[in-house]
């Protein structure tokens, strides 16, 4: 803050006395332009130009940046009277965006960007390249979204001393292909909202630190390959919304602390290696809308011991390849939200409560199919016409449906394909 006080303090004294000539203070461009310390706009050309190749010549091309000759992709505010550099987006955005070079650099002027609030790579890094530790520190009083989107060449470790960005409301590293472990210094971002690492390479066990993220809304660690439990302090976590950690290698039991989570509406956990049973605390979630725990082995787990009816806010429930036994539980029966219902692929035995699943209001997919059901489908015609396809039951070796629908020829396009008549 001191240091930020201080900056500020020589710009107005560079206003007050402009006259006088001190070469220490800020060259400021003639009045015909939107007023801005040469040195900021030199940065700014040189840096793009690390990017976009050496033919670039932003002072021929964009004289004024900030001003009449506005670059797609640059954003820029006034601070005590003249204008910065406050965001920048590299790569294909638009047609007419700042697309990169195959043989880009990251020039050191970029980090004298320092009013920068907002700073996005899209589809830029092709090569494969690491980023460097150095310069963000220059970041730590503005920047408050950092995105690198679809960056194939972004490769090694994350530099962990994006930890010193402070400021960050949103982090997005979606799609790139860094790798290793997550720095534990990104629990130091203790205004993030948004921390998003989906889609790249990551690797070992998550930080167990995130008891300083309490404004935290969205948290995505998904499609990397995260290993070991779920960290206990996912539980400190108290605003989070959404949590998707879907496509991982993570084991073992879920910890008891994730019920703190009192406004949690979207919980993924598909695809991992989760077991040792649902958990009797999955239910006292009960804000959560979307749970998705399919494709985990649960294996020994009853699911007649959790008590669904409780989650009455539930709109997607899918719970299909986990190995679940025991009978279709009848509290499911009670979920008046619930739109998709996945089961299938899974032990379940006994009776399909067809009407009460019928009587859900809003359901519109219902996939029982590999299972062990038994007896008969009692659904009626106009559930399957409005289901169609998202309707299965088949690979059910003992389950039928009723002999007087399936003679009726010109309705036989709405039953369930491979469940075999009653006889
Ligand atoms: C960019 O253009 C300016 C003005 O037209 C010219 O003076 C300068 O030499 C050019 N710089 C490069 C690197 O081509
Ligand atoms: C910046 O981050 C690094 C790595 O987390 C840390 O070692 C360093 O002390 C930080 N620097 C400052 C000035 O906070
Ligand atoms: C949870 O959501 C409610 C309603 O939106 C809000 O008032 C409350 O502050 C939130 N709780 C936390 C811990 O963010
Ligand atoms: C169902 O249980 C049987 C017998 O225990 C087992 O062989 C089979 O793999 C299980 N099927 C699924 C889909 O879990
Ligand atoms: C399916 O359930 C029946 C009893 O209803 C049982 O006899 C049979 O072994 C089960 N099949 C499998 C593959 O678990």
């Amino acid at each position: 803050m001191l240091w930020q006080t201080f900056f500020y303090s020589v710009l107005l004294l560079s206003l007050l006395f402009r006259c006088t000539g001190d070469e220490s203070l800020p060259e400021v461009t003639d009045s015909q332009e939107a007023p801005m310390d040469k040195r900021e706009r030199e940065a700014l050309y040189s840096a793009i130009q690390g990017f976009v190749g050496d033919s670039w010549n932003g002072s021929a091309l964009y004289p004024d940046p900030c001003g009449w000759t506005p670059i797609q992709g640059v954003s820029c505010d006034i601070y005590n009277d003249l204008w910065y550099v406050t965001g920048l987006s590299l790569g294909l955005v638009y047609d007419n965006s700042l697309a990169c070079s195959s043989s880009l650099q990251i020039r050191p002027e970029l980090f004298e960007l320092k009013h920068l609030r907002s700073l996005s790579f899209f589809n830029c890094f092709i090569s494969p390249m690491v980023i460097a530790k150095m310069g963000w520190i220059n970041f730590a009083s503005n920047l408050e979204s950092l995105e690198f989107r679809s960056n194939p060449g972004l490769i090694g470790k994350f530099p962990d001393t994006i930890g010193n960005l402070t400021k960050l409301k949103s982090l997005v590293v979606l799609g790139n292909r860094f790798d290793g472990e997550l720095p534990a210094s990104i629990c130091n971002l203790k205004s993030l909202k948004q921390l998003v690492f989906a889609g790249n390479s990551f690797a070992g066990m998550i930080p167990n630190c995130f008891s300083g993220l309490q404004d935290l809304l969205i948290l995505d660690l998904s499609r990397n390959s995260f290993s070991g439990t779920l960290p206990s302090s996912v539980g400190d976590l108290v605003s989070l919304l959404k949590l998707d950690l879907s496509n991982n290698l993570i084991e073992g039991k879920l910890p008891q602390e994730l019920e703190l989570l009192k406004n949690l509406t979207l919980l993924d956990l598909r695809k991992n290696r989760i077991y040792g049973g649902l958990s009797n605390n999955i239910e006292k979630i009960q804000s959560l809308t979307e749970l998705v725990l399919s494709n985990n082995p649960m294996g020994e787990e009853d699911m007649m011991e959790t008590k669904w009816e409780k989650m009455k806010n539930l709109v997607v429930l899918d719970l299909s390849k986990m190995g679940l036994r025991g009978e279709i539980p009848s509290g499911l029966t009670n979920l008046k939200s619930l739109r998709f219902l996945g089961l299938n692929n899974n032990n379940l035995t006994g009776y399909v409560p067809s009407k009460k699943l019928e009587a859900l209001p809003c359901l519109g997919a219902l996939y029982m199919d590999g299972n062990n059901l038994t007896g008969e489908l009692s659904f009626s015609r106009k559930f399957y016409e409005k289901m169609g396809r998202r309707f299965k039951a088949s690979k059910n070796p003992n389950l039928c449906q009723p002999f007087e629908m399936v003679i009726s020829e010109s309705h036989k396009h709405v039953l369930p394909l491979g469940v075999k008549p009653c006889t």
